[in-house]
């Protein structure tokens, strides 16, 4: 899988994607992050990718042209199976968008700053438009590095067995359930005994009860 990312903060991804498993994913060849720098399309020699809002109002507003000619660009030698925008008014992103967006080949990722971008991109480029949650965060940079880590982890032999992110929360509409490792007593604090038992079926009925009771107690609204 390849993600582009346009920003005009490229610094802030370098390290998001420099560890752990999207450090291992790119290592193995199963996903190319690219960034790219908005301003390398600026419409000036300022650097110019923004400007005053029509209709007046405070903040910036990223400008159609230096947007409009870096997808060009892009897209010239990519075709890109989404193009994404980050924005609070996105729909809010989910696990199983994560797997969705996981089995395509190429994806653009638009970071948004300042007060946006201008309308007519997001009428005329993008395809999808993500919020990672009700909060306004000061660029989109942040939020794709969120989505880039939840989909790299996903894409199809990233993750061996023993991460294997079908046991994780939200796969089946459930929160995972509790997790313990050595020692069994710590302070007098006990590991459950049906861990220790040994019979995996025993284990895996307590798990699913596990994840039942604590999906009911802190998010029922997944069960309905
Ligand atoms: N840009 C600013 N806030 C954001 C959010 N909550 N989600 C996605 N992109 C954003």
């Amino acid at each position: 899988m390849q993600i582009h990312i346009l920003s005009v903060s490229p610094e802030l991804m370098d390290s998001p994607f420099a560890h752990s498993i999207i450090k291992r994913a790119k290592e193995k060849g199963l996903l190319q992050i690219h960034v790219h720098n908005l301003r390398k399309w600026a419409i000036n020699k300022h650097g110019q990718v923004d400007d005053y809002q029509y209709g007046g109002g405070a903040g910036m507003v990223l400008m159609c042209e230096p947007l409009a000619n870096a997808i060009d660009e892009l897209q010239a030698n990519k075709k890109f199976d989404e193009i994404i925008f980050m924005t609070p008014d996105g729909k809010t992103f989910h696990q199983q968008m994560a797997n969705r967006i996981s089995l395509k080949e190429n994806i653009l990722i638009i970071c948004g700053h300042y007060k946006g971008i201008d309308e007519r991109i997001r009428e005329h480029y993008v395809t999808m438009e993500i919020s990672i949650g009700d909060f306004v965060l000061s660029g989109g940079e942040l939020a794709a590095a969120v989505v880039v880590d939840a989909i790299g982890r996903l894409i199809p032999g990233v993750l061996n067995d023993e991460t294997s992110a079908l046991t994780d929360s939200f796969q089946d509409n459930l929160l995972a359930p509790p997790v313990y490792t050595r020692p069994a007593n710590f302070r007098d604090w006990q590991v459950p005994d049906v861990l220790l038992q040994g019979d995996p079926k025993i284990v895996e009925d307590w798990r699913h009860e596990q994840s039942l009771k604590r999906t009911q107690e802190r998010r029922p609204d997944l069960l309905q």
